[in-house]
């Protein structure tokens, strides 16, 4: 199994995501938020590039049946019914809803990766889960790092060096790895009992802390703690058991 992983993703942009598994990480805090929303019930979450497309896309849809989520700076947008904390995304908010959601740096990937046989969106919250669904699916794997503003972030890269272990050692599949890739498996083997601490010490993991945020780090940095597979299908994120994942 060929892995190929992006640290940012700009360079993604360019690749050929044509019969590959691409795996969307932001651990903090995009891909929680996705993972919150549809463990607690919503139909499904339809990630957009800004807030214009969000509310387009509201219209489009129809304002009952749909919420608006997303931040700026870390921010709930003005107007929007939520922000980007996962605690948000609980039963008696979401449940039945879908939920447009637009952040900085996440959810513009998946319109690019939305062309590749198969999308999966995946926090240290699922991590295991997407693994073996890669695994089972056994195709070359992109990792797409959403980063922080264009740059390297060090919540994005441990997971995605999570996953690769997890692929190579409790699905034995045999890597070749991008040097990305293996650069992101020595960051998570030299770091793997201190993820939290990691991540929680990383420019993001402080300034949302610094904003109030410290719980949503907490939470994003739960292996496994909410274990549900996002997959997009037809430009919404939905349960792997609510999709059908052939084209
Ligand atoms: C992002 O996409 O940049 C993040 O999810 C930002 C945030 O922490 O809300």
């Amino acid at each position: 199994m060929d892995i190929r992983l992006y640290l940012t993703p700009l360079p993604f942009e360019r690749a050929d995501v044509n019969d590959k598994t691409v795996v969307v990480i932001d651990v903090l805090r995009s891909s929680t938020s996705i993972c919150a929303s549809l463990k607690a019930g919503a139909r499904g979450v339809i990630p957009t590039a800004g807030p214009g497309e969000a509310a387009e896309m509201r219209s489009k849809i129809g304002p009952d049946t749909t919420l608006l989520a997303g931040e700026r700076d870390g921010v709930k947008i003005e107007n929007f019914n939520l922000g980007n904390s996962p605690l948000e995304f609980v039963e008696d908010a979401v449940r039945g809803k879908y939920i447009i959601i637009t952040t900085t740096n996440g959810t513009a990937i998946f319109s690019k990766a939305g062309k590749a046989r198969l999308v999966l969106s995946c926090g240290l919250v699922n991590v295991s889960l997407t693994a073996r669904r890669a695994a089972d699916e056994n195709r070359d794997v992109m990792i797409v790092c959403a980063g922080e503003k264009g740059g390297f972030s060090i919540e994005d890269t441990l997971c995605g060096g999570m996953l690769i272990h997890l692929l190579n050692t409790v699905h034995k599949k045999e890597v070749t790895l991008s040097d990305a890739g293996s650069l992101a498996l020595l960051l998570y083997r030299a770091n793997k009992t201190a993820i939290r601490q990691s991540i929680a010490q990383g420019e993001h993991g402080r300034y949302l802390t610094s904003i109030g945020f410290k719980k949503d780090v907490e939470f994003a940095t739960e292996v496994d703690a909410l274990p549900v597979l996002p997959v997009l299908k037809d430009g919404r994120l939905i349960l792997e058991s609510d999709a059908d994942i052939t084209k």
